[in-house]
């Protein structure tokens, strides 16, 4: 029975559930793109540039997004290899199952949840925060109780933040009409979203000082950040920079769990998730060229002249410039641009759901489909109901830095499944091949522990205690209920040996 943590889902199987399985193709190449853009641009890239500028990278901060956008491309090429080969819902949760075990596979399930469930938590937060300030441009200002949850909540008596509540349960009525309409709500945004990037890029050249690009590389210099001190600029704050604006990026691999879903999985959904991490790296260079260029990085210190630079830096260096429509548009942007992040995310949560629910890993509800809509409609439901309770009464948003620990830790174990599976079955047809295996994947796996290495100490723990939490449940029900304890694996690996040799 000790064994039975390491037994592997047999590629069999696999396909066995891609024949059986009722979700509609639907995507094609581009809607695939879009939905990678469509989970990758959001708050962060409007939010954490002041952050990264000032306490880590200076207006070397181009170069943070550089290295996080390196980082993020080794994952990706993982990612694609293994959607060439297996395209299921599951993402890294479904390659790891086939390649290194049950547990394992579980666990980063479950870690999934940080960055899908708990990153639409934050995100619908996020969007709350930036609808609000909407509603102030035109004079509409909703009470404080309906805005907080209760522990943030100044006042007594209810409180609630209503907006994030809403926007959940809004994605999800959408979500569960189908993926095909779903996809084209999420194309219409994307469009909005990326027109108002380079909007801010192109009109921000106009306003560009060179001479604040001058040290490009400060020299190192201590800093305090939330009562910390640490070494920030040069080199050493280059790299700490990139992990600090690391969940800018997260996102693109929800492509790979759309697979499902894909017209010509095989071959569009690794171009989707390479081409949409390369849009977004060149938009994300861009804007941070023009902030620190449009404002010296030293400017956005909380304690000098512009204490509240640093929480809405894009916005702010238009406002200083005297171009106060420029925050306007970041604030329409974002407040649209977050609900195509917010709806890729609980679809991409709802599809691995399905996945682990299809191997009896959880409960089967989450594997149902409905018929008409092509839909997981009660996984949804449950899922929007359980993130808009959350979102709307916990301070979830204090916790951000563990989606970017559950994102990290899959890109991790993708990295390293995709060179276990190569070794162990180097014929397996693959329509596409992580270039210079196994040294791809090696700095991908040392690039994503240094990252989750930099990421804050409580997101540490308390990402791990979500791990231990996952493992306890997989004992006492998971291994118990899976599949896998009905399924002949000798015979079914033989089976799929044989039909390799065949092909
Ligand atoms: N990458 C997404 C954002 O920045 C999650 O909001």
């Amino acid at each position: 029975m000790a064994s039975s943590v390491w037994r592997k889902k047999p590629m069999s199987a696999f396909e066995a559930d891609m024949k059986k399985s009722q979700l509609k193709r639907v995507l094609g190449k581009w809607s695939l793109t879009a939905i990678g853009v469509g989970a990758i641009i959001g708050g962060g890239i409007f939010v954490l540039t002041g952050t990264g500028a000032y306490y880590h990278a200076g207006p070397a901060l181009a170069l943070s997004f550089v290295i996080a956008g390196i980082a993020c491309v080794f994952a990706a090429l993982c990612y694609s290899e293994f959607a060439a080969i297996l395209p299921v819902e599951g993402s890294a949760y479904a390659y790891a199952y086939g390649t290194i075990g049950e547990l394992l596979a579980w666990i980063i399930g479950w870690g999934l949840v940080l960055e899908y469930a708990m990153g639409s938590m934050t995100v619908a937060v996020s969007w709350s925060g930036y609808f609000n300030k909407l509603l102030k441009m035109f004079h509409i200002v909703l009470p404080e109780w309906l805005t907080s949850d209760p522990a943030s909540y100044t006042g007594t008596g209810f409180s609630m933040n209503l907006p994030a509540f809403l926007i959940v349960l809004l994605v999800v009525s959408l979500l569960v009409r189908g993926t095909k309409g779903a996809a084209k709500a999420n194309n219409f945004i994307v469009v909005l979203k990326v027109s108002a990037v380079l909007f801010v890029i192109i009109a921000g050249l106009f306003f560009i000082n060179t001479a604040n690009w001058s040290p490009f590389i400060p020299e190192v210099k201590q800093v305090a950040h939330e009562g910390v001190k640490h070494s920030a600029y040069g080199i050493t704050g280059i790299i700490s920079g990139a992990a600090a604006i690391f969940f800018a990026y997260v996102g693109f691999d929800a492509v790979s769990t759309q697979a499902g879903e894909a017209i010509n999985p095989k071959k569009d959904v690794p171009f989707a998730i390479v081409a949409s991490l390369l849009i977004c790296t060149i938009l994300y260079i861009l804007v941070s060229l023009v902030l620190t260029g449009m404002m010296n990085y030293q400017d956005f210190d909380p304690k000098g002249a512009y204490p509240d630079a640093i929480k809405a830096p894009v916005a702010y260096a238009f406002d200083i410039a005297g171009q106060k429509w420029a925050g306007y548009i970041i604030t329409i942007a974002a407040t649209v641009g977050l609900i195509s992040v917010l709806m890729v995310m609980i679809m991409g949560q709802s599809r691995i759901f399905l996945g682990m629910a299809k191997d009896g890993l959880i409960p089967k509800v989450f594997a149902e489909i409905n018929p008409v809509s092509g839909t997981p409609k009660r996984n949804l439901y449950i899922l929007g109901v359980v993130i808009a309770t959350v979102a709307a009464f916990t301070p979830i948003n204090k916790l951000a830095d563990m989606t970017s620990f559950g994102t990290l830790f899959a890109f991790l174990m993708v990295c390293i499944a995709v060179w276990v599976l190569r070794v162990k079955q180097p014929d397996l047809p693959r329509t596409f091949k992580v270039p210079a295996l196994p040294v791809i994947a090696v700095l991908g796996i040392l690039i994503n522990i240094y990252l989750m290495w930099n990421l804050s100490i409580d997101a540490q723990l308390l990402s791990l205690s979500w791990l231990a939490l996952g493992i306890i449940i997989y004992f006492l029900y998971s291994r118990r209920k899976s599949n896998l304890n009905h399924y002949n694996l000798d015979a079914s690996i033989t089976h799929h040996d044989e039909e390799l040799n065949e092909e």
